[in-house]
């Protein structure tokens, strides 16, 4: 396995070229670069979305995006810029912390590799290819799921705005599931397995890296959950889906939420909304952090194509996403 402060000294040295065990050789380059002229994914406005006279469009518009994209960023979202101007900020500095500092959240207490908690994330071998990201990961809601040996013991004023700022995420999540719960005519109680669930939040840091190409921040991999919003914290572009084939990068707009839909959406959905494959580049530049925040399915809750939605003729609809079984890590 490897230790907790093995990425802590790589970015102390002076790197000119990336270990081999962070080297991920086979990765397609972007196709489209990020310029004006490259596809980008839809924009979708929460207050349209809850006034009487557009919230028809945009719902229709959100109900392409996730039919067609399995993105899209969310404006006018009314969580405040202060609070979330104050998660970056505390953000920025729990990575700052001295690693022993950070330690103490580690992901490792002797040979046990827990999922929450600070680290390098799933090394399962000494084989493993590392990815070139440190995180921080655990269940926030509800809270009697939360890792009492972790979250307690977290940053006071980081623990108290991320408790704001998840629960504001939740109302959001709450309103947009109901909106598409409308959408596609499902009945009442087929979203609860993602309305009752579990909330995690997952925030990452990814150093500059001598050679980028060579390494990847995180791989390629679609979301288990139901949606996930992402919060880039630093203003570096990082993100990069999968779009016919393409890869195509995904600029935040100033404010906005970078949403995408889960695997478990997708078969809720029988197909209809597509959980889209996504990876985490680097640059040799700058640092870049995200904050993810994921809504995950009720505990023991069982996921399948919700009845009201499967018909005979597309009863065979879901294709289970490719790579969540490579890289699954938000239980
Ligand atoms: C994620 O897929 O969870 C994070 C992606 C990113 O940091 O851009
Ligand atoms: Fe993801």
């Amino acid at each position: 396995l490897q230790r907790l402060d093995r990425k802590k000294e790589l970015v102390k040295k002076p790197l000119t070229s990336v270990p081999p065990r962070y080297v991920h050789p086979d990765q397609d380059p972007p196709i489209i670069s990020l310029d004006s002229s490259s596809p980008q994914v839809p924009i979708i406005d929460m207050q349209r979305l809850l006034s009487e006279d557009f919230m028809d469009s945009e719902l229709q518009k959100l109900d392409q995006a996730c039919r067609e994209w399995g993105f899209f960023q969310l404006i006018n979202h009314e969580v405040s810029s202060s609070l979330v101007e104050k998660l970056k900020l505390e953000t920025e500095k729990f990575f700052k912390l001295p690693m022993e500092e950070k330690s103490k959240y580690g992901q490792l207490e002797g040979d046990v590799v827990h999922v929450e908690g600070y680290g390098n994330v799933f090394v399962g071998s000494e084989d493993t290819k590392l990815h070139w990201r440190d995180s921080l990961y655990f269940t926030i809601s509800p809270p009697h799921l939360r890792n009492l040996h972790l979250f307690p013991n977290l940053p006071p004023s980081f623990r108290e705005t991320m408790e704001a700022y998840s629960a504001d995420l939740k109302n959001i999540m709450v309103e947009i599931l109901r909106q598409i719960r409308k959408k596609l005519r499902m009945d009442e109680t087929e979203m609860t397995i993602l309305l009752e669930g579990k909330q995690a939040m997952g925030f990452n840091y990814y150093p500059p890296c001598p050679q980028p190409e060579h390494a990847i921040g995180l791989p390629p991999h679609s979301d288990f959950g139901g949606i996930t919003f992402l919060l880039d914290v630093n203003d570096v572009q990082g993100l990069q889906i999968k779009k016919d084939g393409l890869w195509i990068p995904v600029k935040s707009l100033p404010n906005a939420f970078i949403i995408n839909v889960g695997d478990t959406l997708e078969i809720l959905t029988n197909g209809t909304y597509r959980s889209i494959e996504h990876r985490a580049t680097v640059n040799s530049l700058k640092e870049r952090m995200s904050i993810a925040t994921f809504c995950n399915p009720k505990m023991n809750g069982e996921i399948a194509p919700a009845p009201s939605l499967v018909t005979p003729r597309n009863s065979s609809n879901v294709q289970k996403n490719r790579s969540c079984r490579l890289y699954q890590r938000t239980i």
